[in-house]
C-alpha cells in the first residue's frame, strides 16, 4: 500500500516535505484502523438470512430482525418457536448448541446449553442386577431425561449478546403456543412412532392422543401451558424456568413418574461458554464446537487425515474410500476418548495434530477398506429414530449464529410433566450405559462418556461455519451419530465450490467406526463406485432412515451475494432480504 502511496507521490511531483508529512498521515492511518477494527472484523453483508427447518420458525426470526434485533435475538426467537412448531426435534425440555459469531469484535463463542444428568444419576443406573442394560428404560419416560439447558442459553443469548428484550424475542413462539398450530406431517409421523410410549405420560396424550389415536396431520393445537411456561420465561428469565412454579410442577411430574430430578437440579444449571475449535483445511478455517460435543474433534481429525491427499485429482471412488476411512479413525476417537471436558481429560490437541494424523494414514490402504475390528478400539456387545434441528442466520450488521437443538430421538422421552407443556429430553441416552453397548445411534463409548452427576452427556451435533477468501457459510442438521458426516461432506463441496442450494440437497453417505458398515442414500453412489467400494471390501447399506435436514447459510464476500437454503427432505423455509 504505501508503496502505491508513493507512486502517486512521484507521478504528482509532490514536494519532499510535504511527501514526508503523508506518509507519515498514511502510516497512522493504518495504525488507527488496525486499532479500530477488532480482529476478524469484516464488510457487513447486504442482505439478512434465515434457513430454519419450519415456515413459522423462519418467519420469528425475520420478525424479530425486522423489529431490530440483531442475529442473536433472531436465534433467540427461532429457537423458541420451533420448540412450539416442531416439538418432536427440541424444545424447552432439552438443549443444545449457539455457535456465535459477534461482528462488531470478531469474537466467536459457543453457547453451551447442553442437557446435564441429575445429582441423584449414577453410572449403573440403567443397568439390571446382573449388569444388562434394561431394555428402554434410556428412551421412554422421565428417567431418560437430562437437566434441560434450552431455556437457560435462550436467557443468555437475549441477555448477553441481543439487543432486545427477552420477552419480545419471545414473543412469535408465545403468540404460535396461545394461538395454536397445525399439526404438520412431521408432528403425526413422529406421532405414530412413539405413540405406544406417549400413552403412559397424561399430560402428553392429552394434548397429542386425543382418545388415545395420534392427532393427524391439518389439526389446530393450542398449547396453552407451553404458552404459560414461555410467558414465565419471558417475564422471570432464568428463575421463570429453574426456580418457582414452573420448576415445581416439572419436579413433581418427573418424579410421580419415577424420574429423579430435583429442585435443586434445576436450580443448580448454568450454560457454559466455550472456545470453538478451529481446524484450517484448503485454505478454509471451520469454527466448530468442542466437547460436549464431538462434532468439532471428529471433523478436525477427519479432514486432518484427508488434507494430505490431493482429493480433486483421484478417481471419484478413491475419494469416497478415503473419506470412509478418515471417518472410521476420528469416530473411533470419537468413541475411546470423548466425553465432558469438566470429568475427563481428553488428548484433543494430540487428536488434532498433523502427526497424528500422520499416523492414523499409515493405516489407510487404497485398494482395500480396513475392518474396524482391525483398529485398536472397543467392539460392541450388540447390534432409532432421530430428532435434532438445525438453524443458521446471519444479519445485516455480520452477525452469525449457527444453532443446533436437540431433545434426542422423536419426541424425546415422549413425557409432559403436567401443567408445563414441557416435552423432556431423552439424552441420557447419549452417555454411554456401559462400555461396549451402543446407544439409540449405534454409537459406542468408553468411561470418558460414563454417567456422573452433573455430567453432560456426549454430543454430535455440529453447528459450523467455514470462513475462507470465497466467503463464510453457516451450517448444520440434525441427525444423530449422522450430523458429522452430513456437515463433512457439505463443507468439503462448498469447499469444492458447491452453493448453499446444492450444500442441503447433497446425496449423503456414512461411517461411525460401529457397526462397519457405510449407510448411503440412493444416489449417494454411482453403479461403479458401488462396485469399486464393494471390492475393497465395504459393506454398504441402503439408509432406511432419514438422512438429516440441512440449514444452510452463505455470504460470497466477493459479490456480497446473500443465500441461504433449507434441505429438499424437510419442510424448511428461508428467507433473504
Ligand atoms: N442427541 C443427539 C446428539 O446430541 O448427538
Amino acid at each position: 500500500m504505501s508503496n502505491v502511496l508513493k507512486g502517486t507521490i512521484a507521478r504528482y511531483g509532490i514536494r519532499p516535505d510535504t511527501r514526508s508529512v503523508l506518509l507519515r498521515a498514511f502510516a497512522l492511518l493504518v495504525c488507527v484502523s488496525i486499532w479500530i477494527l477488532p480482529a476478524g472484523a469484516q464488510p457487513a453483508p447486504a442482505k439478512s438470512a434465515v434457513a430454519t427447518a419450519h415456515p413459522l420458525a423462519t418467519r420469528a426470526g425475520e420478525e424479530i430482525l425486522a423489529a431490530g434485533g440483531n442475529a442473536f435475538d433472531a436465534a433467540v426467537a427461532i429457537s423458541a418457536a420451533l420448540a412450539v412448531v416442531e416439538p418432536y426435534a427440541s424444545g424447552l425440555g432439552g438443549g443444545g448448541f449457539w455457535l456465535l459469531h459477534e461482528a462488531d469484535s470478531g469474537r466467536q463463542i459457543v453457547v453451551d446449553g447442553r442437557e446435564v444428568a441429575p445429582a441423584a444419576a449414577t453410572r449403573d443406573m440403567y443397568l439390571d442386577a446382573r449388569g444388562n442394560p434394561r431394555p428402554g428404560i434410556t428412551m421412554d419416560g422421565p428417567l431418560a431425561a437430562g437437566i434441560p439447558g434450552e431455556p437457560a442459553a435462550l436467557v443468555h443469548l437475549a441477555k448477553r449478546y441481543g439487543r432486545l428484550p427477552l420477552a419480545t424475542s419471545l414473543a412469535p413462539a408465545i403468540r404460535y403456543a396461545d394461538e395454536g398450530i397445525e399439526i404438520s406431517r412431521g408432528i403425526g409421523m413422529g406421532l405414530k412412532f412413539r405413540a405406544e410410549a406417549a400413552r403412559k405420560s397424561p399430560a402428553f396424550a392429552a394434548l397429542y392422543l386425543p382418545g388415545g389415536e395420534p392427532r393427524q396431520a391439518g389439526a389446530t393445537v393450542r398449547f396453552r401451558d407451553l404458552a404459560r411456561t414461555l410467558q414465565r420465561l419471558a417475564a422471570d428469565g432464568h428463575d421463570g424456568f429453574y426456580r418457582g412454579d414452573v420448576a415445581r410442577r416439572l419436579v413433581a411430574g418427573v418424579q410421580a413418574a419415577g424420574g429423579i430430578w430435583t429442585r435443586d437440579d434445576l436450580a443448580a444449571y448454568k450454560v457454559i461458554e466455550r472456545e470453538p475449535i478451529r481446524v484450517q483445511y484448503r485454505g478454509a478455517t471451520l469454527v466448530m464446537v468442542p466437547p460436549p460435543s464431538s462434532g468439532g474433534v471428529v471433523l478436525g481429525d477427519t479432514l486432518n487425515i484427508l488434507r494430505a491427499y490431493d482429493l480433486a485429482s483421484l478417481p471419484s471412488v478413491e475419494r469416497k474410500h478415503l473419506t470412509i476411512e478418515a471417518l472410521r479413525r476420528a469416530y473411533r476417537d470419537r468413541a475411546m476418548y470423548l466425553g465432558d471436558p469438566a470429568f475427563v481429560s481428553m488428548p484433543i490437541e494430540r487428536l488434532l495434530s498433523p502427526w497424528y494424523a500422520d499416523g492414523q494414514r499409515t493405516s489407510i490402504r487404497l485398494d482395500r477398506a480396513t475392518p474396524s475390528d482391525n483398529l485398536p478400539g472397543i467392539a460392541p456387545d450388540t447390534g432409532g429414530g432421530t430428532n435434532t434441528t438445525h438453524f443458521s442466520v446471519l444479519d445485516k450488521a455480520g452477525n452469525r449464529v449457527a444453532g443446533t437443538l436437540s431433545i434426542n430421538t422423536w419426541f424425546g422421552a415422549a413425557f409432559i410433566p403436567p401443567g408445563t407443556g414441557v416435552i423432556l429430553n431423552n439424552e441420557m441416552d447419549d452417555f454411554s450405559i456401559k462400555t461396549g453397548t451402543p446407544n439409540g445411534f449405534e454409537l459406542l463409548g468408553t468411561a470418558a462418556n460414563a454417567i456422573a452427576p452433573g455430567k453432560r452427556m456426549l454430543s454430535s451435533m455440529s453447528p459450523t461455519f467455514i470462513e475462507s477468501p470465497r466467503g463464510v457459510a453457516i451450517l448444520g442438521t440434525p441427525g444423530g451419530s449422522r450430523i458429522i458426516s452430513m456437515v463433512l461432506l457439505s463443507a468439503m463441496a462448498w469447499m469444492d465450490g458447491v452453493d448453499a442450494e446444492q450444500m442441503a440437497s447433497l446425496k449423503r453417505y456414512h461411517h461411525q467406526y460401529y457397526p462397519d458398515v457405510v449407510a448411503y442414500e440412493e444416489g449417494a453412489f454411482t453403479a461403479d463406485e458401488k462396485a469399486g467400494l464393494e471390492a475393497r471390501g465395504h459393506k454398504l447399506e441402503l439408509s432406511q432412515r432419514s438422512f438429516g435436514n440441512m440449514q444452510v447459510v452463505t455470504w460470497d464476500r466477493e459479490t456480497g451475494r446473500v443465500d441461504a437454503a433449507s434441505d429438499p427432505r424437510g419442510g424448511g423455509e428461508v428467507t433473504v432480504y
